[in-house]
C-alpha cells in the first residue's frame, strides 16, 4: 500500500492536504483505510476544473442530423420488426440498466429502481422496466440477457431487492449485476469533500463507464460466448422505457448503420434536452447548454426545427465497435451535485441545494466514437417518462399520470 509520505506528496502536487487533517488521531484500521483509498483514486480527474480542460472548450462544428420518422417507421413496421425479433430470438441481443446513479434529485435515499411509483398498488420502477422487457420476451418467445449495472453504494439494495421480489417474474439466469467505478467529490473551490475522518467522499462516476465496467467484471467473454451482438443501453428512471425493442433493433439492422438512438421530437426551441446531430460529420450529442440561440431556433425547408430529435437515454450499440473504442477516453463532465460531507466539527451535514462538483462520464459520449448513429423517432408520450424529481418537471407526478395515460394501473 502507498506510505504515508507519498499520500503527503500527491496531495500536496493537487492541493488536498486537507484529507490527511485527522490521520493522526486515527487506529491503525482507519489509517489503512484512508491510504488505501488516496492510493485508488484518479486526481488527475481534479484537471478538469481547470477552464481550459472543461469539455466544452473542446467542440466541434455542428450540423443537424436528420432521423427516420415515426411515420417512416410505420410504413415500414413489418421489414423492421420482423428483423428485429429475428435477432432476439437468435440470442443476439441484449439489454444493459444504467442503475448506477445516486438518484440525488429525487431525493430517495435507496436506488432509485426500488422507488414505489404506485398509488393504489405497490408498483416499483424496476417493475416498470422488467414488466416492459416481458412484453418482448413474450413477442419473441425468447428471453433478452439483461445486465444491471450498480455502483458500490446501491449494489447489495439493488441485488437483495431483485431477490427478495423473485426479479419480478424474470428469468434470473438471465439477469447479471456488475458494478461500475468511482470518482471523488469536490467542493465548488475544488478541495476534495470527506465523509468521515478516514472516508474520501466518492460517487460513481457518471454511465459512460458502463462497457469498460462490464468488460471488468468479466461479463464480455458471457457476452461473446452467446453470440450477442447488440447491446441496448437505457435509463433506469424512465418508466415508458421500451427496452430490446424489436422494431428499433429491426430498423438499426436494416440501415446498415453502426448504431442507433431513440429520440424525441422537442416540443419547443428552448426545450433542456440533448440533440442528436452531427459534429465534424460524425454522430454527437449537443447538449441544450451547449447551443447556441441559431442553433437552437434554426428551421429547416420545412419549417421544422433542424435540431429536432432530443435523446431519451436509449442506445443501441454493436459488440464489436465496443470492444474497438474500449480504450478510447471519454471527456470527463463536472456537474454539480449534493454531496453530503464532514463539516469542520467532524458532522455528516447532507445539503439540501447543490454543494459541489462530481466527474462522470456520459454514454451519450459513446456516440461520438461511432461512424454511424440511426435516429430513431419514438411518441414521447409512450415512450418517455422520466422520473427524475420528486415533483414538477420529470417527476414521480408526471410520471404517474403518463403511466395511466398508457393504460398502466398504478
Ligand atoms: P442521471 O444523469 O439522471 O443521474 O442518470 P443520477 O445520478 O441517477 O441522478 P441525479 O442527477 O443525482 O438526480 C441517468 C442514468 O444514468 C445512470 C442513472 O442510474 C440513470 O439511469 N447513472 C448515472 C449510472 O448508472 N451511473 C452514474 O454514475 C450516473
Amino acid at each position: 500500500m502507498i506510505t504515508l509520505n507519498d499520500a503527503k506528496k500527491v496531495l500536496s502536487e493537487y492541493g488536498q492536504e486537507h484529507i490527511l487533517k485527522y490521520y493522526t488521531e486515527l487506529d491503525q484500521s482507519e489509517k489503512e483505510e484512508l491510504l488505501s483509498q488516496i492510493e485508488l483514486i484518479d486526481f488527475s480527474v481534479l484537471d478538469n476544473l481547470k477552464a481550459e480542460n472543461s469539455f466544452t472548450a473542446a467542440r466541434g462544428t455542428f450540423a443537424p442530423l436528420g432521423a427516420v420518422t415515426i411515420d417512416d417507421i410505420a410504413k415500414n413496421k413489418e421489414i423492421y420488426l420482423n428483423k428485429g425479433i429475428d435477432a432476439i430470438k437468435n440470442c443476439k441481443v441484449a439489454a444493459v440498466l444504467l442503475a448506477g446513479g445516486q438518484g440525488t434529485r429525487l431525493g430517495f435515499d435507496k436506488p432509485k429502481g426500488m422507488f414505489n411509483i404506485g398509488v393504489n398498488k405497490e408498483l416499483y420502477i424496476f417493475q416498470c422496466l422488467i414488466n416492459n422487457l416481458m412484453d418482448v420476451v413474450k413477442q419473441a418467445g425468447a428471453w433478452v440477457p439483461l445486465y444491471i449495472m450498480t455502483s458500490e453504494k446501491n449494489h447489495d439494495d439493488t441485488v437483495n431487492f431483485f431477490k427478495e421480489m423473485n426479479y419480478f417474474g424474470y428469468d434470473s439466469s438471465f439477469i447479471s449485476f456488475f458494478v461500475q467505478d468511482m470518482a471523488p467529490s469536490v467542493s465548488f473551490d475544488g478541495k476534495i469533500y470527506m465523509e468521515g475522518k478516514s472516508r474520501i467522499s466518492i460517487s460513481p462516476n457518471g454511465n459512460g463507464g458502463w462497457f469498460s465496467s462490464l468488460v471488468r467484471a468479466g461479463l464480455l467473454d458471457e457476452i461473446r460466448d452467446k453470440g450477442i451482438e447488440w447491446i441496448n443501453v437505457f435509463a433506469v428512471d424512465n418508466v415508458l422505457q421500451r427496452i430490446a425493442d424489436p422494431c428499433f433493433v429491426g430498423a438499426v439492422i436494416d440501415s446498415g448503420l453502426q448504431s442507433g438512438g431513440k429520440v424525441v421530437s422537442k416540443a419547443d426551441p428552448d426545450e433542456r434536452v440533448g440533440v442528436l446531430c452531427l459534429e465534424d460529420g460524425m454522430p454527437s450529442i449537443v447538449e441544450y447548454y451547449e447551443m447556441t440561440e441559431e442553433m437552437r431556433t434554426l428551421r429547416d425547408e420545412n419549417g421544422e426545427l433542424a435540431y429536432k430529435f432530443g435523446v431519451i437515454l436509449n442506445y443501441l450499440f454493436n459488440v464489436d465497435k465496443l470492444e474497438a473504442i474500449l480504450n478510447n477516453k471519454l471527456p470527463i463532465h463536472v456537474v454539480d451535485k449534493k454531496i453530503p460531507y464532514m463539516d469542520e466539527n467532524g458532522d455528516l451535514i447532507k445539503p439540501d441545494k447543490p454543494n459541489g462538483h462530481k466527474f462522470e462520464t456520459l454514454v451519450l459520449d459513446m456516440v461520438h466514437m461511432q461512424d454511424s448513429c440511426l435516429a430513431y423517432e419514438v411518441e414521447r408520450n409512450k415512450e418517455f417518462a422520466p422520473v427524475k424529481n420528486a415533483t414538477g418537471v420529470d417527476s414521480v407526478e408526471s410520471a404517474r399520470e403518463l403511466l395511466k395515460e398508457n393504460g398502466i394501473e398504478i
